[in-house]
């Protein structure tokens, strides 16, 4: 447990809802393991006290916030500084306020690459595909952008909605979800980003084509309930390796912590927060 005196940093979450969040079981975690006063707590805000939050932060001497659904866009526009790879993004999940004012940044796409590479999955130069064109694909598609695919195999529910987000970029082909038949002729790795599949839909996968899956050489899935959607169970009855969603939920919280703390988390404090989390996700 964390003992609050009046040294103890203070960091936390704006959203609407904020009820179900699972950012403080991680940062209170990562906080205890490595011996950091630091209290992480969720905070329901509403559109309309968006500004007066972020500067009420600011005035209390908050360290840091993560923003989540619906505020990410919006919230760009109260803060003094928007780090580059959040400004391609449109979006912001972490607040760091210091003596400077407040930056904004995105962990969402860096936990994500942080959880291809532990699943060994290497995205540098090949084309690779993405399921859903929402506010998850987006971070995902600008990490992906960064780290130099060759092509980015768009299918989307909506190709009009898709186009409108993600139309003029070079590296990005647009399709329907019927349309791999006339697209895919190799294995690639693939990222699932629609909502299809959770629970307690876990029944309905946004692709069922069995031809599909010969073409997925890997998942990562960013749903992490349940733990194995019918995405993921298609694609590895088909010989694909496939990774859900908790990895990036955890590394984005941890990528956030390093940003609040200006230093890094121990290889310690991310096993104890992932033995935490996938308790909390699976076990109850
Ligand atoms: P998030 O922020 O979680 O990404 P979102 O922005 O609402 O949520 O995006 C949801 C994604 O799931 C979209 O790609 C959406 O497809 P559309 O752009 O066509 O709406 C996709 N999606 C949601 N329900 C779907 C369904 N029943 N079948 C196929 N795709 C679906």
């Amino acid at each position: 447990m964390i003992d609050i005196d009046g040294k103890t940093t203070v960091l936390g979450l704006i959203g609407d809802p904020v009820e179900h969040t699972l950012s403080p079981l991680i940062h209170n975690a990562v906080a205890e393991v490595d011996g950091n006063n630091t209290a992480y707590l969720p905070f329901h805000v509403y559109g309309e006290g968006l500004k007066q939050a972020i500067d009420g932060a600011c005035a209390l001497g908050i360290k840091g916030l993560n923003v989540t659904v619906p505020h990410k866009k919006n919230v760009m526009q109260y803060l003094d500084e928007i780090d580059a790879l959040a400004e391609g993004i449109g979006a912001v999940n972490t607040v760091v306020f210091n003596d400077n004012g407040s930056k904004g940044y995105n962990t969402d796409a860096l936990g994500f690459m942080r959880e291809l590479a532990e699943a060994g999955i290497s995205v540098e130069n090949r084309k690779v595909i993405v399921v859903g064109a929402g506010g998850a694909a987006n971070a995902v598609i600008h990490a992906l952008l960064s780290a130099n695919v060759k092509e980015i195999l768009l299918f989307n529910r909506s190709v009009e909605k898709a186009v409108s987000v993600f139309g003029e970029y070079e590296k990005i082909k647009i399709y329907p979800l019927s349309g791999w038949r006339d697209v895919l002729v190799d294995k690639y790795p693939c990222i699932q980003c629609t909502s299809v599949g959770l629970a307690p839909n876990a029944d309905l996968s946004p692709i069922e084509d069995a031809g599909f899956f010969e073409h997925v050489e890997s998942v990562v899935d960013l749903i992490y309930r349940p733990a194995e959607t019918k995405f993921m169970r298609l694609a590895r009855e088909h010989g694909a390796e496939v990774h859900n969603g908790l990895p990036m939920l955890l590394y984005q919280a941890v990528e956030s912590y390093q940003l609040f703390m200006n230093k890094k988390v121990s290889d310690e404090a991310v096993d104890e927060a992932r033995k935490r989390l996938a308790e909390a996700v699976w076990q109850k």
